[in-house]
């Protein structure tokens, strides 16, 4: 019955915060799919990533409010977006159901580029949170790691990538390893982004990608 009466008071003060959050309601007045979206709305009304015809792929998707997003932005392009949970996407979008950094996901982006590359990464993927914060952040830096792979897979020569990260263990290293292959890397914190929480975002532009072969 305790643990009962500690739940509930919990999950009152999440429903009291997501009342109070303009970001929430903004996204319930608008019919946006989640808060996220307005993280991406201002990431690229600040860094300019997305153009009509870009090749985008969209790691950690699901519900969705990034793709809703992207997929009005680049609609003369490709948008492949990669998520284990149900995404609401268009039909224009190439799903794949799947975690990305596995190779059958890996395998189906291959033969969706059918040899081209994207223009712009983007990953809003976030670990299943243990409480245990050292865990959490090893989890947190392994999908950064993740995104970083598909950029040297797939990223083309100048190319773009933007990821969600957290401040913590091993976040400045793995930033200062991007700034040797990128000409630009910044650290935002999106408005939309709750104050309290260790969420930034990495912006990596201008991809120096090695000659291949
Ligand atoms: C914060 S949510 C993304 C919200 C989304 N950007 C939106 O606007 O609706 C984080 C997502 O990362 C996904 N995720 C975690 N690990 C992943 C992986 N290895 N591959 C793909 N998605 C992953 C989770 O399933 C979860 O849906």
């Amino acid at each position: 019955m305790a643990g009962k009466s500690k739940r509930s008071k919990s999950s009152n003060r999440w429903l009291q915060r997501q009342q109070r959050d303009y970001f929430v309601r903004q996204a319930q007045d608008k019919g946006q799919v989640s808060r996220a979206h307005y993280k991406l709305v201002q990431i690229d009304q600040r860094f300019k990533l997305l153009r009509g015809n870009a090749r985008v792929l969209e790691l950690g998707a699901a519900p969705g409010g990034w793709t809703n997003y992207l997929q009005d932005k680049v609609s003369k392009g490709m948008l492949v977006a990669v998520d284990p949970l149900p995404i609401t996407a268009g039909a224009a979008t190439h799903v794949i159901a799947g975690e990305a950094g596995h190779p059958e996901v890996d395998a189906e982006i291959d033969q969706l580029l059918a040899g081209s590359q994207f223009d712009l990464v983007l990953s809003d993927m976030a670990p299943n949170i243990s409480g245990i914060r050292t865990v959490d952040q090893a989890r947190a830096m392994d999908l950064a790691d993740i995104a970083w792979s598909a950029c040297e897979m797939w990223l083309r020569r100048g190319g773009h990538l933007a990821i969600k990260a957290f401040q913590g263990e091993g976040l400045d290293d793995w930033v200062q390893a991007r700034r040797k292959a990128f000409k630009k890397v910044t650290m935002t914190k999106p408005k939309a982004s709750r104050p309290e929480s260790r969420e930034v975002f990495v912006v990596a532009q201008g991809y120096d990608r090695p000659p291949q072969g």
